[in-house]
């Protein structure tokens, strides 16, 4: 196991670099803090939050040249997206080239952007964790980092609403994924 673990922290580095990396290790220790207080398998969520990332490769055109390979489809909402890109190719890549054949890991790596309905406790950890690692610090981060630790589901719901609001502000365009998963978030909670 510390080998393999040796092995997979290295190959992240070089593929998505130093920042990145650091970034990744990040989200990770952080869904290991959330898996153990909410009781949460640990080892899964762990390799589940260092890889979210994966697929944001620091050598862009191979980004394309693996989509090509690996058949992913991009539809007219993912092309030119490299936030959406970067989280479906992390799914092929963790399943090609790190190994990775737990579906619930995979899910988690590839919808860490959008969240969607549904969402299973591996990916609702690394949704979050990805949002109130310790160096996010924008407005409100405070309320949903604490959040997370209460009320896993109303974290999400908070986080996808000011992402919504963003990509309005922006003039983008949102993942039905997003609006479908607050909609089923906004529901439950009523
Ligand atoms: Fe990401
Ligand atoms: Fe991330």
């Amino acid at each position: 196991m510390e080998m393999e673990n040796r092995w997979i922290h290295g190959k992240l580095k070089d593929s998505i670099g130093y920042d990145r990396y650091l970034h990744s290790v990040r989200v990770m220790e952080t869904c290991i803090d959330l898996a153990k207080h909410h009781g949460y398998p640990i080892e899964r969520v762990a390799i589940a939050g260092l890889l979210h990332d994966c697929g944001r490769l620091l050598d862009k055109k191979k980004i394309l040249k693996l989509i090509k390979d690996f058949d992913i489809i991009l539809d007219n909402m993912v092309k030119n997206n490299e936030e959406l890109i970067h989280a479906l190719l992390g799914e092929e890549l963790a399943r090609r080239e790190y190994g990775i054949e737990d579906e619930e890991i995979l899910n988690a790596i590839r919808y860490h952007t959008t969240g969607r309905e549904d969402m299973g406790s591996i990916e609702k950890i690394v949704y979050i964790a990805d949002v109130i690692e310790p160096n996010r610090n924008f407005p409100g981060v405070e309320d949903i980092r604490n959040m997370a630790y209460k009320d896993i589901d109303k974290s999400i719901l908070h986080s996808m609403e000011s992402t919504i609001r963003f990509l309005i502000d922006k003039g983008s365009l949102i993942h039905l994924d997003t609006i479908k998963g607050r909609n089923q978030l906004l529901k439950l909670k009523r």
